[in-house]
């Protein structure tokens, strides 16, 4: 059995429904996507959708269908990864063309951050998961089929948020929409610089 999935990092509640505020309030003009979908008249452009609160998440690494052996051989790689906790701020929006969505994402490139997703596509690929080359561009899609015909955001969303792991997402679809439960999670561990070690009398040899 395949599963389509990814490496990612998801966001505490509470980063959520402050995201979801940012969007009603700054996005007044994209609709949540309601049950009763009314069928598209031919010829109107799709509008802008709301991503689903529960759904904002951050990709690491996104790894398309994997097989069995793939997976078990991702659980063992992702062990070795070792990634320290950190903070992020959402303080800028874009629009990316190619995908139409409309993301939120912190401004300044965090070092923690981008030397975990390094980390990540690494394992992956040891795992015999193909994983793209582009360079990595951490964001929260918050809008998809956003064109540039919807108007930009009436301010900039100010939102930070704690990390402390990163999980294996399944994304599955079905008749609800799309779903992205966690299947596995890794801890973010603090590493003790040289000197704390010596302090603490941990020494490695
Ligand atoms: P996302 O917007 O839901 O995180 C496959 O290409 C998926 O990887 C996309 O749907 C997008 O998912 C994410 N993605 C695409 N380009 C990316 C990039 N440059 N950096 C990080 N994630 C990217």
């Amino acid at each position: 059995m395949k599963m389509r999935c990814f490496i990612g990092l998801d966001l505490p509640a509470a980063t959520k429904l402050a995201l979801e505020s940012w969007r009603q309030k700054a996005l007044p003009e994209v609709k949540e996507k309601t049950q009763t979908k009314r069928p598209a008249k031919p010829n109107t452009p799709a509008e802008p959708a709301a991503v689903p609160t529960a759904n904002f998440h951050i990709t690491l690494a996104f790894l398309g269908q994997i097989d069995a052996r793939q997976h078990e051989a991702l659980l063992q790689e992702m062990n070795h990864v070792k990634g320290q906790p950190f903070s992020l701020t959402l303080n800028t929006t874009a629009l990316w063309e190619g995908p139409k969505i409309l993301l939120a994402a912190p401004g300044e490139p965090d070092n923690a951050l981008m030397d975990l997703a390094r980390q990540v596509r690494k394992a992956a690929r040891a795992a015999g998961v193909q994983v793209d080359n582009r360079p990595y561009r951490p964001h929260v899609t918050l809008v998809r089929k956003a064109t540039d015909t919807l108007p930009a955001p009436l301010f900039t969303p100010d939102i930070s948020a704690d990390f402390s792991q990163f999980h294996l997402f399944e994304s599955f679809s079905n008749a609800q929409g799309v779903r992205y439960p966690i299947r596995h999670s890794w801890p973010l561990i603090p590493q003790m610089s040289v000197r704390e070690r010596l302090r603490q009398g941990l020494t490695d040899n």
